[in-house]
Parts: structure tokens; C-alpha cells; sequence
């Protein structure tokens, strides 16, 4: 099912390109050349629905005038500044603009440049709070299986993606895991939070047990984990993993990278779930996706404590060339102009019961085993082909692609996740879409 036409392909062979099996890729390869609003377009000009928001991250939909304008505008006034050691006034004012909207009891936040990155630094900034608070015994960092913190030493090592970690060897030794969440014998097709697995927060008592409280810098989870395939947290999980936490000294970090900028409907899914952590990792929404930018925001009882030493002591040995980068830094503060401008989080919370009956028509889709939603996400899960796992849900992607929608797959589960500017009537050609192609993949593997 080849979508580009021979004419309009550049030479596909010098890029490696990640997470994508590419030499199948560039057999037949699926090219964006453009896009606007809710849709991207092919070289051919053929429209394509956008399902995913890019990948999670174009919340305000593409081509945002508002922004490229500040970018440009940024990068006319200022290149690249370094920011070790100096600094340069649009950053300030993106960390300013952000803590507008961050939770209560945040005020700082650090800047880095992908959502890998936040995950990293945040676990190091864990570490580094907990010596700097007396405790520096405290370097247990505990992750969740099927969670997804990036592609990092540190976020790979706390992440529960086994595909993620089978090549590289040897991870963080000081590393335990909760279990995941999905239950689908007790929990199939609800809608929202599942009712069932709040006591699987408990798991952290268990691990406290093993390693001593006082040996554990922080839990790190995603809110709603994502990249394994949308599932939401089960009523009463995410309150429970906090009051363990607080009890036993432990920092709650959430990853929002997903969740944060509207897509559950509020800013963070902090105030979503009314659980406050200890640090909220972000990238994605935070610029929009249209400059690679990152984020970890920092409670002020972490940042204080991390600036009790000496004024000319550097407080944390860590940062990147760009950080705060002034293109990054234009887009976030454009971004979330538009956002609270156009009230996108208050569309998102808006539109769910519309999007959540929509997304759980498609139950009656063959081999649909699961549907799960919150926010403005969705998630179809469908029955493996026989030894085959993931087959069908390339095979849907490929599909819907042919059709006119973008998706995006984790194995045989279609994450779904549009911009927030979405209509109802394009929520319901969204939904058809991924109906025929689901009902066309069916065929496929009678
Ligand atoms: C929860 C979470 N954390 C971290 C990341 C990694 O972000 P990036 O790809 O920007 O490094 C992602 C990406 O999807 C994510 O969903």
C-alpha cells in the first residue's frame, strides 16, 4: 500500500529513522509534506485527518500563524544564547509564562529539550534533592511496567517496555517496577477511569519493604501511561500512590509528556486526577511540537532546598547547549498563548462525553477486544493475529493512512489523540475512518 507517488519521494536512504522498521518503511513509505489545522497532506496533496495531533503533541493544530510569527521573530532578534552561566530574557519569560499554569506550589521549572531528557533530569534531580536534603542514601528510583519515560540510560531503565530495553545491556542497577495497571478481565470497555486497581499501588509498600524507605528517591509514572497504549488510572491509584509517597519521604514524579497542555482536559493531569506530585516532567504541547522543547517543573520545597548551599555554588551539575533555547523558548510562550486564548483546555473537557461515545462505538468493530478513553485520548484495542502480534495494528495504521486518517499504533492497540481544536463532525470522520479500516483489515487476515 505504497501513499507517495515515485515523482514526489526524495531519496529515502540516508536518514535512519527511529522507531520505524525502515527498510519496510521505505519500501513503501507514508510521506507528510505539509499540513494545517487538522490536517496534514501528502506530497500529492491527498488530506489526512490527523488522529494523533503529530504524536501527541500538536494540541492547538497545525500551522499556528501566532507562533511560527514569534519564532521567527525570536530568531530574528536573538540566535542561541548559552545558558550556563548567562541567560537571555525570552527564556526567563517562557519559565514565567509556564509557571502561570503550572499546579499550585510550582513556581520553577527546568528547561531541556525532549521529553527523554525532562525524565532524566528529573531522576537526577531526585537524587540530587534527597543529598542536598541529608539523605543521600536515598537513590532508588521505582518505574511502573509498560511505562514510557524515553529513550534514555535513565528513562529506558525506569521505563516497563521490554522492546525498549532488550538491546542495551546492562540499566541502572538501583530500579524497581509497580506493575502495570491494564486489566481487561475486570476492566474491558470502561469508560474513563477504570473502577478496578487502585490496590496495585500497594506494590510501592511491598518495594519499601524490600529496600527500606530510606533508601528511595522517587516513584516516577505517567498519569495516563501512553505510548503503551492509552491506560488511564484506575480510580483511587494515583491518590494512593501520593499518600505512600508523602508518608515515606519518596518525591512523586509525574511524566506528563502526554497528558500535560489539555489533553485530559485541565492543564496538568495533576489537577485532572486532583493528585500533586513532587515534579511534572513535559515536552510535546509545551511548544505546541513546533520547536523541540522540554520541561521539569519543581515544587518550590524542591527548589529551595536545592539552593540552600553556598550563592556561588552551581546547585545542580546539569544542563544542555540548549536549554532555553530562544526559538524553544518563543514557542512555548506563543503555544500557551493560544491555548489559553482559544480556552483549548476547557474545549478538550468539553468535547469528552461526545468524543467518549464516539470512540466506544467502535466496540462493534470486528476483532475489537477493548476500548478506553479519558480526556481527549482514545484507545481501540484489537485481537493479535495468531503469532503474530502488532500485524493487525500495522495493518490498520497502513489502512488508515490509505484512508485519509493518521493513527498512531503500539502494537495491536490505536492510540488516538487529536488536536484539541477538533469538530464533532471530524470526531465522527475519525471514527468511520478507523471503522473501515478496521473492518478492511478483518478481511485481510480471515
Ligand atoms: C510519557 C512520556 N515521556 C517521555 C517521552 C519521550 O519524549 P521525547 O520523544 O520527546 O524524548 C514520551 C514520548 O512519547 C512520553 O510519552
Amino acid at each position: 500500500m505504497t501513499d507517495t507517488p515515485q515523482a514526489a519521494r526524495p531519496n529515502l536512504q540516508s536518514w535512519w529513522m527511529p522507531f520505524t522498521a525502515n527498510r519496510q518503511f521505505k519500501a513503501s513509505p507514508r510521506l507528510l509534506a505539509r499540513a494545517k489545522g487538522m490536517h496534514y497532506f501528502t506530497p500529492d496533496d491527498r488530506p489526512i485527518l490527523d488522529g494523533a495531533a503529530g504524536l501527541w503533541c500538536v494540541n492547538a493544530g497545525h500551522g499556528r500563524r501566532e507562533i511560527i510569527e514569534a519564532v521567527t521573530a525570536a530568531m530574528g532578534e536573538l540566535d542561541y544564547a548559552p545558558p550556563f552561566q548567562m541567560g537571555h530574557p525570552l527564556a526567563f519569560a517562557a519559565a514565567e509564562a509556564l509557571a502561570s499554569i503550572l499546579p499550585e506550589g510550582f513556581e520553577s521549572s527546568f528547561f531541556v529539550n525532549s521529553g527523554s531528557e525532562a525524565a532524566d533530569t528529573a531522576l537526577k534531580i531526585a537524587r540530587a534533592f534527597h543529598a542536598a536534603n541529608g539523605e543521600p542514601e536515598r537513590v532508588w528510583l521505582i518505574g511502573r511496567e509498560r511505562g514510557y519515560h524515553g529513550v534514555n540510560f535513565g528513562g529506558i531503565s525506569v521505563g516497563g517496555i521490554a522492546n525498549n530495553r532488550a538491546a542495551f545491556g546492562p540499566l541502572l542497577a538501583e530500579v524497581d517496577h509497580l506493575r502495570h495497571t491494564h486489566d481487561p478481565q475486570r476492566n474491558a470497555f470502561a469508560r474513563g477511569q477504570p473502577e478496578h486497581g487502585r490496590e496495585l499501588a500497594d506494590d510501592l509498600l511491598g518495594i519499601i519493604e524490600q529496600r527500606g524507605a530510606e533508601r528511595i528517591a522517587a516513584v516516577i509514572v505517567e498519569p495516563m501511561a501512553g505510548s503503551t497504549g492509552v491506560l488511564p488510572p484506575p480510580q483511587g491509584y494515583l491518590e494512593r500512590l501520593r499518600e505512600i509517597c508523602s508518608a515515606n519521604g519518596i518525591l512523586l514524579i509525574f511524566d506528563e509528556v502526554i497528558t500535560g497542555f489539555g489533553r485530559l482536559g485541565a492543564p496538568f493531569a495533576a489537577e485532572r486526577f486532583a493528585v500533586t506530585p513532587d515534579m511534572i516532567t513535559m515536552a510535546k504541547g509545551l511548544t505546541n511540537g513546533a520547536v523541540p522543547m522540554g520541561a521539569v517543573a519543581v515544587t518550590s520545597h524542591i527548589r529551595e532546598t536545592m539552593m540552600q548551599g553556598p550563592p556561588a555554588a552551581i546547585e545542580l551539575f546539569h544542563g544542555y547547549t540548549y536549554s532555553g533555547h530562544p526559538a524553544a523558548s518563543a514557542a512555548l510562550i506563543a503555544a500557551l498563548d493560544v491555548y489559553r486564548r482559544e480556552a483549548l483546555f476547557e474545549r478538550a473537557l468539553e468535547l469528552e462525553p461526545y468524543w467518549q461515545g464516539a470512540v466506544h462505538s467502535l466496540r462493534q468493530a470486528p476483532n475489537v477486544i477493548d476500548v478506553r478513553d479519558i480526556g481527549l485520548v482514545g484507545a481501540v484495542e484489537l485481537a493479535p493475529v495468531d503469532g503474530r502480534a502488532g500485524a493487525r495494528g500495522y495493518d490498520v495504521l497502513c489502512r488508515a493512512f490509505a484512508g485519509g486518517l493518521l493513527v498512531r499504533v503500539t502494537g495491536d492497540t490505536v492510540a488516538l489523540s487529536p488536536p484539541l481544536i477538533i469538530s464533532e463532525a471530524q470526531i465522527d470522520e475519525l471514527v468511520e475512518k478507523l471503522a473501515d479500516a478496521i473492518a478492511s483489515s478483518s478481511r485481510e487476515f480471515q
